[in-house]
C-alpha cells in the first residue's frame, strides 16, 4: 500500500485519465488500457473513445441513476465495511452521495477481494462495478463490484477518528475538517450551497447589481460593541459588520444593488445563533420604501426555499427535514406591527407560554423571537419597533416618530430572526443629529453624509443572514452546522 510519501509523488488523477499512476491492487491489467479511454459523465472533461477499447465511464453516485445496467467507475472513499464470509458489502461515498457494493470472493480478482477485506475506513478508491437498480437500496442503486484500486490506505494504528458511533459536538467540532466527510454535514453544505446560489440568482434575475462593499471599514455600522478591531498601518479599521452603508452609495449610483460577503461580529453571546463571522447577502433599492422592502423580502425568501426544494431533494431526504413545512413557505407572508407582537407576547405570558412579561420599548429576546416564530406556518414580518432599540441609520414613520421603519423576518418554527432591514434616513439634518447623538465620528461619516447632501431619495434595503436561513431550511438547532468552519466565541480551530 502506498505510504503518503509515495502519494504525493503519483500523478493527480484528472477527469481525462482517472486513474493516473495509482499502484493497482487489479490482477486484471487489460483494465488499464479500458480504463484510459475514458469517457466521463462532464462533456468538458471527455477523452475521444479509442476505437478498439471499450470505453470506461467515470460515474457520480447522484447521477448512477443513467447507468444501470453499465458498468461504471467511481472515484471516492470508503464509508462502511461490513463483511459476511465469502461476501464483502462496502459503502462507498464520492461527496454526492454513498453506494453499497457487494463483491463475492468468486466474482472479483483475489488481489481485489484481499485489497477490500479488511480495508479501514476513509481509505481512498476508485472502484469499478455493474450498477444495479434494487428497490431496497437507500439510493435505488447498488454496485456489483469488479475492480478496486486503493489510492491510500487508512493505517490501522492510526484510524479515522470519527467512527460510525456517537461523538459529543465537541470532537466533532475539533474534527470538523473531517466531520464534513459524513453524509449529514455534507448534504447541509449542499443546501447551503443552493441557498446562497439561489439568492443571488434573485437578484441577478431581478435587475439588481452585485456590488461589493469593502471587507476593512473605517466605522461601524451596527453597533460599537461588536466591532473587531484591526491595526490599519498603525491607524484603527475595523471588519464590517455588514456591507449596508456602502451599497446606499452603490444603490443611489446603480439604482438596485446588492453585496454578498462575509461580516464579523465580536459577539460575547454563546447562543445557537450567533457566529463571531457569518455571510451576509444584502438587498439595497433608491426610491424603495418599508411597503416595497417587504414585498421584495418575501418574493425573495420563497424563492430561495423553493429552489432547495426542487435542486436538494435527496439532501433534504439525508437530514430527515420535513418538506410540507418547506412547502408553505410562499407569499404573502403575515405582517405585524412591533405593537401587535408586543401584545401577543403579553397575552402569552398570561396563559404561561412565556415566563417572563414584556416590557413594551424593548427589544425582542431570544425566547420572545421564539415563541413569536412558532406561531405561524412562514416567515412573519414585524415592523415597526421602537426607534431607540434600532440602528441610527432608519428612517423614522411619519405617524409616529418614535417608531422606525423597519422589518425584523422571524423564521417558523421557532427560528427567530433571519432577515433585519430598514428604509433609511434621508435627510441630511436628522443624519446628522442620529451620527452625533449615537457619538460616532463624523469623520468617519462624511461620504455617508453626503449621500443626503447630493440627491438624496428615499430608499431602503435588508440583510439575510445566510447561516441562520440554513438553520432554518435544514431544521437544524444550531448554526454552527451550517457553515463548513464556524466561527464561534470559543472557537477558531480547526
Ligand atoms: O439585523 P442585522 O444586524 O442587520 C444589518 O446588519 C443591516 N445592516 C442589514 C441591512 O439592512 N442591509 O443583521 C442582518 C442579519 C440578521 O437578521 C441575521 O440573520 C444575521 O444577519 N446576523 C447574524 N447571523 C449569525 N451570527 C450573528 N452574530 C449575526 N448577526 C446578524
Ligand atoms: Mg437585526
Amino acid at each position: 500500500m502506498p505510504s503518503m510519501k509515495v502519494l504525493h509523488r503519483l500523478e493527480t488523477p484528472s477527469p481525462r485519465n482517472p486513474t493516473a499512476r495509482y499502484p493497482r491492487v487489479s490482477g486484471r491489467p487489460s483494465h488499464i488500457a479500458a480504463i484510459k479511454e475514458t469517457m466521463s459523465e462532464d462533456p468538458s472533461s471527455s477523452a475521444a473513445p479509442a476505437a478498439s477499447a471499450p470505453p470506461q465511464v467515470v460515474a457520480t453516485i447522484a447521477t448512477l441513476g443513467r447507468h444501470e445496467g453499465q458498468s461504471v467507475t467511481l472515484r471516492g472513499w470508503l464509508y462502511n465495511l461490513r463483511e459476511s464470509g465469502k461476501l464483502l458489502f462496502p459503502i462507498f461515498r464520492d461527496g454526492t452521495g454513498t453506494i453499497q457494493g457487494v463483491a463475492h470472493i468468486k466474482s472479483v480478482s483475489p488481489a481485489v477481494f484481499e485489497a477490500l477485506k479488511g480495508l479501514t475506513q476513509e481509505s481512498s478508491v476508485i472502484v469499478t462495478g455493474r450498477v444495479r437498480a434494487d428497490k431496497r437500496a437507500p439510493g435505488g442503486f447498488e454496485l456489483d463490484v469488479e475492480d478496486l484500486q486503493v489510492v491510500q490506505r487508512v493505517l490501522e494504528s492510526d484510524p479515522y477518528p470519527i467512527t460510525l458511533k456517537d461523538h459529543g459536538v465537541d470532537f466533532l467540532m475539533e474534527h470538523r475538517h473531517l466531520w464534513i466527510r459524513s453524509p449529514r454535514q455534507s448534504a447541509i453544505l449542499r443546501i447551503r450551497a443552493e441557498i446562497m446560489r439561489a439568492a443571488a440568482e434573485y437578484f441577478d434575475s431581478n435587475g439588481f447589481i452585485r456590488t461589493d462593499p469593502p471587507i476593512l471599514t473605517p466605522a461601524a455600522c451596527e453597533g460599537t460593541s461588536t466591532l473587531f478591531p484591526v491595526d490599519y498601518f498603525g491607524d484603527p479599521a475595523y471588519l464590517t459588520q455588514s456591507g449596508q452603508l456602502y451599497i446606499e452609495a452603490t444603490a443611489l449610483a446603480l439604482g438596485k444593488v446588492y453585496s454578498f460577503g462575509p461580516t464579523f461580529r465580536a459577539e460575547k453571546s454563546k447562543t445557537r445563533r450567533h457566529l463571531t463571522e457569518f455571510w451576509m447577502i444584502e438587498p439595497e433599492v433608491a426610491f424603495c420604501d418599508l411597503n416595497g422592502l417587504l414585498e421584495l423580502a418575501e418574493n425573495f425568501l420563497s424563492h430561495i426555499v423553493q429552489c432547495v426544494l426542487k435542486n436538494r431533494a435527496s439532501e433534504l431526504q439525508v437530514i430527515g427535514r420535513d418538506r410540507a413545512k418547506l412547502e408553505a413557505i410562499c407569499p404573502p407572508f403575515p405582517r405585524i406591527t412591533y405593537d401587535d407582537a408586543v401584545s401577543l407576547l403579553n397575552a402569552a405570558h398570561k396563559t404561561g407560554q412565556l415566563e417572563a412579561p414584556f416590557e413594551y420599548g424593548n427589544d425582542f429576546g431570544s425566547p420572545d423571537e421564539t415563541w413569536l416564530s412558532s406561531q405561524f406556518d412562514r416567515p412573519v414580518m414585524v415592523h415597526r419597533y421602537p426607534a431607540n432599540v434600532k440602528a441610527f441609520y432608519m428612517e423614522p414613520d411619519p405617524i409616529n416618530p418614535n417608531l422606525a421603519l423597519c422589518v425584523d423576518v422571524l423564521a417558523p418554527e421557532g427560528y427567530g430572526e433571519i432577515i433585519g432591514g430598514s428604509q433609511r434616513v434621508s435627510s441630511y439634518e436628522l443624519l446628522n443629529s442620529r451620527i452625533e447623538e449615537h457619538h460616532l465620528p463624523k469623520e468617519a461619516f462624511e461620504w455617508y453624509l453626503d449621500l443626503r447632501r447630493y440627491g438624496s431619495v428615499p430608499h431602503s434595503g435588508f440583510g439575510l443572514g445566510i447561516e441562520r436561513a440554513v438553520a432554518w431550511i435544514c431544521g437544524l438547532d444550531h448554526v454552527r452546522e451550517t457553515i463548513p468552519f464556524a466561527r464561534t466565541l470559543h472557537r477558531i480551530y480547526p
